[in-house]
């Protein structure tokens, strides 16, 4: 296994994929009891951005950076930027240090009551994150495979919240294959959890056999949202991303809605741009 998030931290993909997730977070605090969160590929949390990886591509500077000086922004994203901000409070807004996972962001927006579980493959990724979280009573720590740890600890005791699926993809499209296999048993265990999967676009072919899966199977009630940055023809570039949301929350299309364009407008920067919500199943 090669992957390493340090190289891509904050970069588009985690700017639309962070986003999303903090309005998914914020709707389950809607209701005052708690709930579980589920990361099923957590990474090591936090990302310094001065660090050699980070510099090596400066994928940021094209994303969390290009939003951090704007103002005026639906309501999840400007959550997501304030966390951002605060964690790089003396910085300014073109030279931020720190970069949040999504396990960090969620742990900033979970109450006393809510817990999180984080799985992570790598050895000195999960080492990362125990450190970072050590001492938070609300978080437990895996190091073991994210799909067999749904199967194993779904349904949560809680009985509501949120699974993240998000894998690196160096499987190409048998990551695909793992994802519905794994979605397939979690949904038998727990039909009414939320869960979202990022998934990159290189050319538009490889997405449609996994997007279509979902009717296939029949699973209700199932959100699509897609960012492209580039035209979806090109295997060799992620060219945009997308994350499909199952049992979303009331009314998230509209926010998704709301969301996405502003995405576009301040990642592409004039450039080739494109956005989409769409209901793959139910609505
Ligand atoms: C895209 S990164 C995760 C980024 C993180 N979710 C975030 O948004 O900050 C994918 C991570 O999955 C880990 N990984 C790969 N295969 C895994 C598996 N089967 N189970 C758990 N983690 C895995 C990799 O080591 C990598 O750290």
């Amino acid at each position: 296994m090669n992957y390493r998030h340090a190289f891509h931290a904050g970069n588009f993909a985690d700017v639309f994929k962070h986003a999303i997730l903090t309005g998914l977070i914020e709707a389950l605090k809607a209701k005052q009891t708690p709930f579980h969160y589920f990361d099923t590929h957590a990474g090591a949390g936090r990302y310094d951005l001065r660090g050699a990886a980070a510099r090596k591509t400066r994928e940021h500077e094209a994303g969390v950076q290009r939003l951090l000086g704007t103002a005026r922004l639906p309501a999840a994203l400007h959550i997501y930027l304030n966390l951002v901000r605060a964690l790089n409070t003396g910085n300014k807004a073109s030279d931020i240090a720190i970069y949040p996972g999504s396990p960090l962001i969620a742990s900033l927006l979970m109450r006393e009551s809510d817990h999180a579980t984080l799985c992570e493959l790598q050895a000195d990724e999960t080492a990362q994150l125990r450190e970072l979280f050590a001492g938070d009573a609300r978080i437990s720590v895996h190091q073991r495979d994210g799909y067999a740890a749904l199967d194993a600890l779904l349904p949560p005791p809680e009985r509501r919240g949120l699974v993240l699926i998000d894998p690196p993809f160096e499987a190409q499209e048998g990551e695909f294959d793992a994802i519905e296999a794994a979605l397939a048993k979690a949904l038998a265990r727990w039909p009414t959890g939320m869960y979202t999967i990022w998934y990159p676009i290189k050319l538009r072919q490889q997405t449609l056999p996994f997007l279509r899966s979902f009717v296939r199977r029949k699973i209700p009630k199932v959100l699509c949202a897609e960012l492209l940055l580039h035209p979806d023809n090109s295997a060799l570039r992620l060219n945009g991303c997308g994350m499909v949301i199952v049992n979303p929350p009331w009314k998230f299309d509209r926010q998704l809605e709301e969301l996405l364009p502003v995405l576009r407008e301040h990642l592409a920067q004039g450039r080739f741009g494109e956005q989409r919500v769409e209901w793959l199943t139910g609505e």
